[in-house]
């Protein structure tokens, strides 16, 4: 009894305190004119596909089957030993990938079991030391997607469902043994970040994912409590260091931390909270955003999975992302042999054909002040605003609440010119009177 009170006592004397006593990230952060140019590329480009790709894909039930499922880790991690996926080709995977219109590849360097999908010094458990394939495909895919012209992107887990030096066990939180363990932890974080960016050539960002693992939600509705400290001002002040054109990204579901260049939405749109994992409203101005979404219901692969969104879908997925400001991150969960699904590859294709035509609304572009609309979105680029009409307004009209100096307006696809009315304080356009809204009937404005 006096020993538990003393463990409660030094417990609670070694505990973090509430949320605000831990500084987390750069403080002060302003990027540098690299990581700058570097946002706003990335806010050009758009679209990405994300790739969740390791030895789970074997079970072929999605990447976190073995927390699901409670497979034991040592038995798990035996499935390495048969990783040998026969028809990998990175050439082939950056071509249907870029088919799509894609301007970047955000790929799952190490998930949340822990296994390491390329050549690392820090852990025999990675695809050289413990796989009969011993090809670090992470190196084939960087020197394909540099061919290419298409950006690579790192994602890569904070937690770790293995190791003995990521703080699991909820009975030493905020402990001293805690601290200690996630020290050592953190040193070998940094340093295969520290692989990812000096083996790779140009990385565009890396992609954190597994904070809210040791975030609390208090049931009561209260702020957050964030007391664990990630050491995130040593992780990102590495990153940009190493490759100052290298942004981050973290999927925290929160507030950004200082040293954050993306905000990262999963599953939604940035602001709304339809799939619950959105921890705060908060929608950076300053920061870019992206939402990333599965083509079917998964991320890893699975067999059972056939919930596959179709084109027309995808792309107005893509269109309202873009009338929000924010980039699409879409993802594909490659087989065990190294292929990716068709279902995948011909909807990449089917997006990348609707891009061709339409991209000049999409690429380049930025949200305006309008809201989305009950009838679509706006995005607009220099000289040029674009209506995207994802529902046929009853009316057969839209109006927008300002004024615009417009030059001309036509109908997208064909370039018929479009009636318009300029008033006081708003403009008008007239729609044809059957618009194929289908997927996204466009309206080109030149200013
Ligand atoms: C979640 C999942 C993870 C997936 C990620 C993609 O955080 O834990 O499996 O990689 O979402 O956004």
């Amino acid at each position: 009894m006096f020993c538990s009170i003393l463990v409660t006592l030094f417990m609670a004397l070694n505990s973090f305190s509430a949320s605000s006593d831990i500084k987390e990230g750069i403080q002060g952060y302003t990027p540098s004119a690299e990581t700058f140019a570097a946002k706003e590329q990335f806010r050009d480009d758009k679209f990405g596909v994300f790739i969740h790709w390791g030895i789970y894909s074997m079970m072929a039930r999605g990447e976190w089957v073995m927390y699901n499922e409670k497979l034991p880790y040592d038995e798990y991690s035996r499935f390495a030993g048969g990783f040998f996926p026969s028809r990998f080709d990175a050439g082939q995977w950056v071509r249907q990938i870029k088919a799509s219109g894609a301007k970047y590849i955000t790929i799952t360097s190490r998930h949340h079991d822990g296994f390491s999908m390329f050549d690392t010094k820090a852990s025999d458990y990675d695809i050289i030391d413990a796989t009969p394939f011993k090809r670090d495909v992470l190196k084939e895919l960087a020197d394909a997607c540099h061919k290419e012209g298409i950006t690579l992107n790192f994602y890569y887990s904070l937690l770790d469902w293995g190791r003995d030096d990521y703080p699991r066990d909820p009975a030493i939180a905020h402990t001293a043994k805690e601290r200690e363990l996630y020290a050592k932890y953190l040193d070998f974080m940094c340093a295969q970040i520290t692989e990812l960016l000096t083996n790779y050539g140009p990385v565009g960002c890396i992609w954190f994912d597994g904070d809210w693992a040791k975030i609390q939600k208090p049931k009561d509705g209260s702020p957050l409590v964030v007391d664990f400290d990630w050491g995130y001002e040593r992780i990102y002040r590495l990153i940009h260091s190493l490759q100052p054109s290298c942004l981050v990204a973290n999927n925290h579901h929160r507030v950004p931390i200082p040293g954050e260049d993306i905000q990262v939405f999963e599953r939604d749109i940035p602001g709304e909270n339809s799939a619950g994992y959105s921890r705060t409203s908060h929608v950076s101005d300053e920061l870019a955003l992206e939402t990333c979404k599965t083509i079917n219901k998964g991320w890893g692969y699975e067999i059972a999975d056939t919930n596959w969104k179709s084109v027309p879908e995808l792309v107005r997925i893509l269109v309202n992302i873009a009338g929000r400001n924010a980039n699409l991150l879409l993802n594909v969960g490659p087989r065990p042999d190294g292929t990716i699904p068709e279902e995948s590859v011909e909807r990449l294709a089917g997006i990348g054909d609707w891009l061709s035509k339409n991209g000049e609304s999409i690429y380049g572009t930025r949200a305006t002040m309008l809201k989305p609309q009950n009838w679509g979105v706006v995005t607009h680029k220099e000289g040029k605003i674009f209506l995207h009409v994802l529902e046929a307004p009853a009316e057969g009209t839209i109006t927008l609440p300002f004024k615009i100096k417009a030059k001309k307006v036509s109908e997208f696809a064909s370039g018929t010119p479009l009636k318009f009315k300029k008033g006081k304080d708003s403009f008008t356009v007239n729609l044809p009177s059957d618009p194929d809204c289908s997927t996204d009937y466009i309206i080109e404005v030149i200013l």
